[in-house]
């Protein structure tokens, strides 16, 4: 579906940035959209949903990569989605967030309760990201889950860099852990194979059967 460009707006030092598109369709936090221009990458890249609301959809997109480079030429981007499964449901939950990791957790605070802590390399992140209450940010050298340790929350859902997930799942060991993967993806949809992670059953596919999983299931040492 080809949808209008409604804005591009930057972070002061160019690291995100937050891009809205007209979308009259819906989406549910922890799901994501595969976005290309007309022009190109070839194959589209996948984002979560940032936010949704009275028809604009927004995805939080760190800069450099090819996508941003054909999206400055252009007026309309190509998007398919939903896809994926949304996040669990919890009362209280916490949640912590590494850079554009943010994007899924952003969505899930604006529609549930919540306890947030948002880790970025600066503060000009967060002049950027909306804020939901009961949020903590926190910024490099102090990470997100130097401060979400501290929380006594049980259940936890994490998203951000594989180094970032790596330290959560020994540091929530004992709680109710999700992880937000990323992987390389192609068709989105379980055909192509390219997303595989290792499971405790077997090999599962990130675009299908996550992209959010149990951290007890999932083989965090298979994935680089
Ligand atoms: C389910 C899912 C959800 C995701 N959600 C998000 C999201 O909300 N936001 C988000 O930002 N990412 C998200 N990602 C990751 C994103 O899809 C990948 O990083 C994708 O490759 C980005 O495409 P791109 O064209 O922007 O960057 P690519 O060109 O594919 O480059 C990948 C990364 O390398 C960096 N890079 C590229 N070129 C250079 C260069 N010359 N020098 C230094 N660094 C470079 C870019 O900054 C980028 O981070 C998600 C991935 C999955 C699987
Ligand atoms: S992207 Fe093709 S199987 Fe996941």
């Amino acid at each position: 579906m080809e949808c209008a460009v409604e804005s591009v707006q930057y972070s002061e030092d160019h690291d995100f940035f937050l891009l809205s598109v007209r979308y009259d369709g819906s989406a549910e936090p922890g799901q994501f959209f595969r976005l290309k221009t007309s022009m190109g990458p070839y194959v589209a890249r996948p984002f979560s949903v940032y936010d949704l609301e009275d028809g604009v959809l927004k995805f939080l997109v760190k800069s450099g990569g090819e996508f941003e480079r054909f999206l400055e030429n252009s007026s309309k981007i190509v998007i398919d989605g939903p896809l994926g499964n949304p996040l669990p449901t919890f009362e209280n939950p916490l949640l912590v967030a590494g850079g554009a990791g943010y994007a899924p957790i952003h969505f899930y605070a604006m529609k549930h309760k919540a306890e947030t802590v948002i880790g970025a390399k600066n503060e000009g992140f967060f002049d950027l990201v909306d804020l939901p209450n009961s949020s903590i940010c926190t910024i490099e050298p102090t990470t997100a889950l130097d401060v979400a340790k501290f929380s006594p929350l049980e259940n936890v859902i994490v998203c951000g860099p594989f180094p970032m997930l790596r330290v959560a799942k020994e540091m929530f060991k004992v709680r109710n852990l999700y992880l937000v993967l990323e992987e390389k993806m192609a068709c989105g949809r379980g055909m192509c194979e390219g997303c595989a992670v290792m499971t405790k059953n077997g090999v599962k596919f990130v675009c299908k059967d996550g992209p959010t999983f149990e951290a007890k299931e999932v083989n965090l040492n298979w994935i680089d």
